[in-house]
């Protein structure tokens, strides 16, 4: 069953075949010696001249999925250093990304763009094969953009994090199974397993600080995460063309990568009947309307859009493990089973404080450093208006510094409000996460 989703009863949405280090076929060589040397190709703002050099390959030559996957791992690398690594970002594709990226995208079920998938999922190797891989210190990322040790980190934590969760797929899958037969004591014991993975995913996750700098992070290797829908405060008011040869190539926008995009949190809120609402949505929105007669028009569910950036088969496992939840449904018709409710409480409460523990990490990686730039390009002083002015020159880069410059730049009056802020997938950040977390608690059992 699990197999039939593409997910792996041990390290769940993590491939069970592990990702090729290097596509087999050497008619690929071309495209692995641009992702060998991305970093300095970047650097030496020479990977546009090479990539509008390097001629259309077919995919024809793909055989296994695991080969598809590289491809599309090396691909999104090379259409995002494309795109971010220069002065200004370029807001086209050349056929030869955009054509194999167009047609392995389609195979895999993924939007053409760097997502979840191909920087984490299918972009990391265990140093010793015969070790686990839910142990950062024995991971190593295929593809970066800079070659920094805080970006391969950034990545590794997330493939740590699923390597751990992957168990708790079979094991909540077995609770639903469970709930069905009225056994009580059975669902008990599978969500106190749950509760004690999502406690160790969390201690991986505050890992992050090891040895990801927030600067590093903030300056160097998210700009290169960008998407290109609402990005015109970075240089892409209308997207990115993928010059494709069809004759039709319309401006295309796409989210940029986020974790936000990772099947297994979405399985946790899926598994025990949390709801994500559209961002500033009320719990119980439109009663008013719909007494009235007509229903509220539908908001943008930022979390449900995220779907459609995860590799078809993981969606589809989300959209069907929903259809069958009964967890909470089983909790609630059974009030008096204190163990049974203490241990669903468990679960909330630590996927809450999982979401604490990562808003602390976005303040700290996202919020601060943007500050820190506004700070610095208010100032008036002559030495402020120098940097100023490079400021508003980096403006025309990658966001991050981009976004906060240009706001910046355009407001020195100090009306600058954290609303421009936001995540590379699009989100008002801190707002749309704390909402997250609070929707977390919501459905709680114990109300004694
Ligand atoms: C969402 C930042 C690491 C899981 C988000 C969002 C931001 C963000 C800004 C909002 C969505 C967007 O607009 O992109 C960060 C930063 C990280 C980090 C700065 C580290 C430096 C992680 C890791 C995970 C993770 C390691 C674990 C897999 C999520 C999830 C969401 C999210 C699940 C969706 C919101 C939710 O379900 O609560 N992240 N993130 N993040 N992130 Fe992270
Ligand atoms: N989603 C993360 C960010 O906004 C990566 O920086």
């Amino acid at each position: 069953l699990l197999a039939d989703y593409g997910i792996s009863p041990t390290h769940g949405f993590l491939p069970d075949t592990l990702p090729l280090t290097r596509l087999p076929d050497p008619y690929y060589n071309k495209w692995e010696a641009i992702a060998a040397n991305l970093q300095a190709l970047i650097l030496s703002k020479r990977l546009r001249g090479v990539v509008d050099r390097l001629p259309v390959l077919s995919t024809i030559g793909l055989e296994h999925d695991a080969e598809w996957r590289r491809a599309y791992s090396l691909l999104t690398f090379m259409a995002h250093g494309y795109i971010w690594g220069g002065d200004s970002p370029s807001d086209r594709l050349p056929p030869s990304i955009a054509v194999p990226l167009l047609e392995v995208s389609r195979h895999l079920e993924v939007p053409p763009v760097a997502t979840y998938a191909s920087l984490c999922l299918w972009n990391f190797k265990p140093l010793f094969i015969d070790e686990d891989i839910d142990n950062l210190e024995n991971l190593a990322t295929l593809n970066t953009f800079t070659g920094a040790i805080d970006e391969s980190w950034f990545y590794l934590v997330s493939v740590a994090m699923e390597a751990r969760g992957g168990p708790i797929i079979s094991l909540m899958l077995s609770a639903i199974a469970a709930a069905r037969e009225n056994d009580a004591v059975t669902v008990t014991r599978c969500l106190h397993g749950f509760a004690e993975r999502l406690d160790d995913i969390t201690t991986l996750l505050v890992r992050m600080h090891e040895s990801c700098n927030p600067t590093v992070f903030y300056h160097r290797i998210r700009p290169f995460l960008a998407g290109s829908k609402n990005m015109a405060d970075a240089g892409l008011p209308n997207g990115v063309v993928y010059e494709d040869g069809s004759g039709n190539e319309p401006f295309r926008q796409y989210a940029g990568g986020s974790n936000a995009q990772s099947s297994l949190i979405q399985f946790f809120d899926v598994v025990l009947g949390i709801q994500h609402r559209p961002t500033g949505e009320k719990r119980h929105p439109g009663v008013e309307s719909e007494r009235q007669g007509h229903a509220p028009p539908p908001k943008h569910n930022f979390i449900m859009e995220m779907r459609r950036y995860m590799p078809g088969p993981h969606a589809r496992f989300l959209s069907d493990v929903q259809a069958v939840a009964n967890i909470r449904d089983f909790v609630e018709s059974h009030r008096s089973n204190r163990p049974l409710c203490l241990a669903y409480d468990a679960c909330l409460s630590m996927l809450s404080a999982l979401r604490d523990k990562h808003i602390a990490i976005v303040t700290r990686y996202i919020v601060l450093p943007s500050r820190e730039v506004r700070a610095r390009s208010r100032s008036r002083s002559p030495e402020a208006t120098r940097r100023k002015v490079n400021l508003a020159t980096a403006s025309r880069q990658p966001q991050g510094i981009a976004y906060d410059a240009h706001a910046a730049a355009s407001k020195p009056d100090g009306h600058n409000k954290q609303s421009n802020l936001k995540g590379t997938g699009g989100t008002a950040l801190i707002s749309f996460l704390k909402q997250a977390r609070d929707e977390t608690g919501e459905p709680a059992i114990e109300q004694w």
